[in-house]
């Protein structure tokens, strides 16, 4: 499964990936935004690549720019096919690709798939609360705050509030009624997915 838009292209995330996760999160820029309080090591990676390459509850993808250079992460993740619920995720860490519409971009083509290929009612994240871009984001996309865990992690020797967002499928297709009227499986409006 691809998905290819103007900006970027996902594909699924292979084992050749986990190098470029590990730089990524270990880059103090990136990592004071993630709700980690380790360095990750490459070794330990590959082993959990391996452990969950076949986990149903996971589909994560490499955001690639349009020459191809892996530039990020992204996915959902704690896919509940019961309750039709995942958490979403998204780590450009690249930090030159920062500020340039690709994270708004990929929540949008990542929620709007959970919602109509995956059946998913409600897509959900547990982000730090001083992680400014990231409220920014989700605010454009109609996430809501749905609470704050007021000193939940300790992380850096840091006592950090964690704000749960979720977003409803009725008010994302509320936002973006041109996405509603688009074809599930031929997703047009420059963009296409391959199966
Ligand atoms: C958060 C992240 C995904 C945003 O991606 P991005 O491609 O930089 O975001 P966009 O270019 O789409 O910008 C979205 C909005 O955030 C704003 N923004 C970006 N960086 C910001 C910052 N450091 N502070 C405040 N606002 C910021 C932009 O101005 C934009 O708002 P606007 O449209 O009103 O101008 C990216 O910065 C990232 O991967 N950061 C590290 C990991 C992380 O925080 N992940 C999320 C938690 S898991």
């Amino acid at each position: 499964m691809e998905i290819i838009s103007d900006k970027f292209r996902l594909r699924p995330l292979r084992k050749e990936d986990m190098a470029n996760k590990v730089r990524w999160y270990n880059n103090p820029e990136v990592n004071r935004t993630l709700l980690l309080d380790e360095q990750l090591e490459l070794e330990k990676t590959l082993e959990w690549f391996d452990k969950h390459k076949d986990d149903k509850s996971r589909r994560e993808f490499a955001v690639e720019s349009k020459d191809g250079r892996p530039i990020g992460i992204t996915g959902l993740i704690h896919i509940d096919l019961v309750h039709k619920t995942a958490e979403c995720f998204c780590v450009i860490g690249e930090k030159e690709w920062w500020g340039k519409g690709i994270g708004t971009e990929v929540h949008r083509v990542l929620v709007d798939w959970g919602f109509r290929e995956l059946g998913l009612d409600k897509v959900w994240a547990d982000i730090k609360a001083e992680n400014t871009a990231i409220i920014r984001v989700i605010e454009k996309l109609g996430f809501k705050v749905e609470g704050t865990l007021r000193q939940e992690r300790l992380i850096a020797g840091r006592r950090i509030d964690i704000v749960r967002i979720g977003l409803l499928k009725e008010e994302f297709y509320a936002i973006h009624p041109e996405l509603a009227l688009t074809d599930p499986v031929e997703i047009k409006d420059n963009r296409r997915r391959n199966d």
